[in-house]
C-alpha cells in the first residue's frame, strides 16, 4: 500500500526542527539503556563501526532479511526501484548495496545495456554482491560494478548517474551524515536525474509503532540467533530505526543539498522513501 504524502513546507519545517531533539531524545534513551541494548557504543555512527557490523551480518543478514520482514523487504525494494521512471540502458547507482538485494529488482528494469554501479563500506557485504554480480552476469544480465566505499566520500565522477536507488540504507547515518550524503547524491546525479531512497521507519501511529518497536529489539535479534548470528548486531538495527524515525528527518537535508524531494510512505509508514530529482537548472 503506497500513499503520497504532501509535506507542506510548515510541516516539514516544523518536523525538521524536532529532528535534532527526536535524535537527542533517541541518543539519551540509548544513553540509559531504555532501548534494549543496555550500552550501545558511542561511537555507532562512525563509519568504521557501521563496516564491522554489516562484516559480522553479512553471513546470515539475506535469511534473517528475509524471514524477519514477512517478505515485505523484497517487497519494499522492488516498490523503491519502481518509484522512479528507470528506462532500458539507463546508468544506475544502488547505495549501500548490502549484497546487491535491489539490484534483482532493478537488473530486469534496466536490461543488458543497462550500467549499474553497487557501493557498499563493509568489504564483507561486497564480496557476497560481487559474487551475485558474476551469477547474473553468467545469466545474461548486465554486470554491476561493486565498489567498496564510503558513501559518504564517494569514488564516483560527478554528473555520470542518472539514478540513484537505495534500500535500508539510511539508518545508519546520523543527521549531519544524512546532509553530507544528500550533497553526494546531488553530485553524482547528472542535472535532471532522479532518486529513491527507502528505509524502515517508526510508523506514525502508536497502535503500530508500539509492537512494531517490540519486534525491532526483541524478535529480530532473536530470529538472528536463530540462524547463528549475533543478536546483538540484529538488535543495533532497532536502535539505528528509532533513532532514524522516518525519512521526514532527513528531508530539508536533500532540499538544501538542491535536490526537489517528496516522501513516499509504505505500508502504514513502516517504510518510508524520499523520492525526487536533481533539477536541470540548478535551484536558485
Ligand atoms: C541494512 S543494509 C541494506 C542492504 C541492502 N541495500 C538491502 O536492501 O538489504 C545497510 C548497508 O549499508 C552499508 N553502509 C552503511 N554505511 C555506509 C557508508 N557510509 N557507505 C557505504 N555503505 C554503507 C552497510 O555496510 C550495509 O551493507
Amino acid at each position: 500500500m503506497v500513499s503520497d504524502i504532501a509535506v507542506t513546507r510548515t510541516t516539514r519545517q516544523n518536523r525538521a526542527t524536532q529532528t535534532d531533539d527526536r535524535f537527542a531524545a533517541s541518543a539519551d534513551r540509548l544513553a540509559v539503556g531504555g532501548c534494549s541494548r543496555r550500552s550501545a557504543p558511542p561511537d555507532y555512527y562512525d563509519p568504521q563501526f557501521v563496516s564491522q557490523l554489516f562484516d559480522e551480518m553479512a553471513r546470515t543478514y539475506g535469511f534473517v532479511n528475509l524471514v524477519s520482514s514477512f517478505g515485505f523487504a523484497r517487497r519494499w525494494r522492488r516498490q523503491c526501484a519502481r518509484a522512479v521512471a528507470v528506462p532500458t540502458g539507463a546508468r544506475i547507482l544502488d547505495l549501500m548495496t548490502g549484497m546487491a538485494e535491489l539490484c534483482h529488482e532493478i537488473l530486469p528494469i534496466v536490461g543488458d545495456t543497462g550500467r549499474v554501479t553497487a557501493l557498499d563500506i563493509s568489504p564483507e557485504m561486497c564480496r557476497h554482491a560481487r559474487e551475485r554480480s558474476s551469477f547474473w552476469t553468467t545469466r545474461g544480465r548486465c554486470c554491476v560494478d561493486v565498489v567498496q566505499a564510503n558513501a559518504l566520500d564517494c569514488p564516483l565522477d560527478e554528473g555520470s548517474f542518472d539514478f540513484v536507488l537505495s534500500s535500508f540504507g539510511l539508518k545508519t547515518f546520523a543527521p549531519p551524515q544524512i546532509e553530507i550524503l544528500a550533497r553526494e547524491i546531488a553530485r553524482v546525479l547528472r542535472p535532471g536525474g532522479q532518486f529513491s531512497l527507502l528505509e524502515i521507519s517508526v510508523p506514525p501511529s502508536r497502535v503500530l509503532a508500539v509492537p512494531y518497536l517490540f519486534y525491532l529489539h526483541r524478535v529480530i535479534p532473536l530470529i538472528g540467533r536463530l540462524f547463528l548470528g549475533n543478536p546483538e548486531n540484529y538488535r543495533m538495527l532497532g536502535i539505528y530505526t528509532n533513532a532514524f524515525g522516518n525519512c521526514c528527518t532527513a528531508l530539508d537535508a536533500f532540499e538544501a543539498a538542491g535536490l526537489r524531494t517528496s516522501m513516499k510512505s509504505y505500508f502504514f509508514g513502516c517504510a518510508t522513501a524520499l523520492v525526487g530529482h536533481k533539477p536541470d537548472v540548478p535551484k536558485g
